[in-house]
């Protein structure tokens, strides 16, 4: 039989700071093939499988796994062009959310992409949850689009007890080139 390597390539290994590779306690993992199978926890971080599938493909997917190989969380990145990258999905296990492992997997994308992009952005519903994530994690208020989620979702979207309407985009700088 043949030995599945697609969870072990990375796109540019050599980027991976020594910390996230050897750490003994997490290692993230680029995950070429089979993307589905993270599906649940892709479900987490937006929970519409049609949207999901518009940029499953043409982003990269990383896994954050810990010692024992269970799964920690997801992180789904596209190039936007002209050095913006953006994160299309990002989240952590339920049982292991509020424990740092989504700050780390910020930190991780930050070194990761930092040569060659200058600005990471991530679009998020207007829940005190993922905002005051993004604003722990440095990021700064950058635009919005009116009724994204009425839009483009065939359910009501809730979370912290709201309907999501807007979709508030955020922005971290990755480096000074423009
Ligand atoms: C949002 C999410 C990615 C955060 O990851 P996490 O590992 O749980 O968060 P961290 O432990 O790294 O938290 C970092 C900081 O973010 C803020 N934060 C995180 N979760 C929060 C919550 N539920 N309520 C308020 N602030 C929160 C806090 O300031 C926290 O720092 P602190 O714990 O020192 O107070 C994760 O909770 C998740 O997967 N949620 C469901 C999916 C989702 O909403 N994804 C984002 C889509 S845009």
């Amino acid at each position: 039989m043949t030995k599945d390597t697609s969870t072990t390539k990375c796109l540019i290994p050599q980027a991976w700071p020594e910390s996230y590779t050897k750490s003994g306690q997490t290692r993230i993992i680029s995950v070429i093939k089979n993307k589905k199978r993270y599906l649940p926890l892709l479900l987490i971080g937006d929970e519409q499988e049609n949207m999901i599938d518009k940029y499953l493909e043409r982003g990269e997917m990383l896994v954050m796994e810990d010692a024992n190989g269970a799964t920690l969380s997801t992180a789904v990145v596209t190039n936007e062009g002209n050095g913006i990258l953006e994160l299309k999905n990002l989240a952590v296990e339920p049982r292991f959310q509020r424990k740092g492992y989504g700050r780390k997997m910020i930190a991780c994308l930050r070194e990761r992409y930092k040569d060659n992009f200058h600005t990471l952005i991530a679009g998020t519903g207007d829940s005190n949850q993922t905002v005051s994530f993004y604003k722990n994690c440095g990021f700064e208020y950058s635009h919005t689009i009116k009724n994204f989620f009425v839009d483009n979702y065939d359910h009501p979207i809730i979370e912290d007890g709201k309907t999501l309407k807007d979709m508030i985009y955020f922005k971290l700088r990755l480096s000074c080139k423009t």
